[in-house]
């Protein structure tokens, strides 16, 4: 019978370095991705870091509102929706195989942009060990290596002082900054967020060895095989 990966290749992707290891979210992981949320996710004294509180919305499995059943649909969604000239992959993050947290990177128009934009978090359990920078080294250094991208953006909330460790600590460059909207249980603010930018001449990769399997089928599904 056909291997799941062989019909939906983000499926078959595998990016690792030492005890991190990342791959497109499965069914089989949302459990503990859940569980892993329920943990919290924002740590004290920095600022909420997405454009809306998902996180921190009430803990109620199998409710109709709460978390997960919105992030579960966003998650599905991007499965149902993926396209060469629009996709998105949400990379579970495992640290000597525990869950820790994701790594989000999209493209639109990919063959004609080159450009990724990623976004991440971790467990507050696991934040602070060093994760975070691996894993955007990581996608950054999958999207030139394996995609051929040429650039990668990036953002982060002004004043969220550990994102803007990882991008400093990637080879990022500041980009101009935005006015954003952030929504959460209290209301709509706007918010300043600081645009990245890293490209191959100021990346800095990670310090060991890397292990990518999986990115030719997945060029193929992309349709960038041969670019
Ligand atoms: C941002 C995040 C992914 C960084 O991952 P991490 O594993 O905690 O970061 P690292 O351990 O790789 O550390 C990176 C740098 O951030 C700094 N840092 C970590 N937590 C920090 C904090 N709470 N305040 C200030 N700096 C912090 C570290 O000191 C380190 O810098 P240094 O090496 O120069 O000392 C993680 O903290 C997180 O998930 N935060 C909540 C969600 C979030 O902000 N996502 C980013 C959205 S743009």
């Amino acid at each position: 019978m056909l291997k799941m990966e062989e019909i939906f290749p983000p499926f078959g992707l595998r990016i690792a370095s030492g005890a991190v290891e990342m791959r497109v979210l499965g069914d089989e992981d949302i459990p503990e991705l859940v569980e892993l949320v329920q943990g919290g996710v924002q740590a004290a004294g920095l600022p909420m870091p997405f454009l809306n509180d998902w996180h921190a919305q009430p803990f109620a499995p199998g409710s109709p509102d709460g978390f997960p059943t919105a992030s579960l649909a966003w998650w599905w969604t991007q499965r149902a929706t993926f396209a060469p000239e629009d996709w998105h992959m949400a990379l579970t993050v495992r640290r000597e195989g525990v869950l820790v947290g994701m790594q989000d990177v999209h493209a639109t128009n990919f063959p004609q942009t080159r450009h990724i934009e990623t976004g991440s978090w971790l467990g507050l359990g696991h934040q602070g060990q060093g994760t975070g920078t691996l894993m955007r080294k990581l996608v950054v250094g999958f999207a030139f290596d394996e995609l051929g991208a040429h650039s990668c953006g990036s953002g982060y909330i002004v004043g969220n002082q550990a994102s803007a460790a990882v991008s400093r600590k990637t080879g990022y460059v500041e980009n101009g900054r935005n006015r954003i909207v952030q929504r959460t249980a209290q209301g709509t603010c706007g918010v300043d967020e600081q645009r990245l930018l890293v490209t191959p001449q100021t990346y800095l990769r990670p310090d060991g060895p890397v292990t990518i399997q999986g990115a030719g089928a997945l060029r193929r599904f992309l349709a960038i095989e041969g670019l």
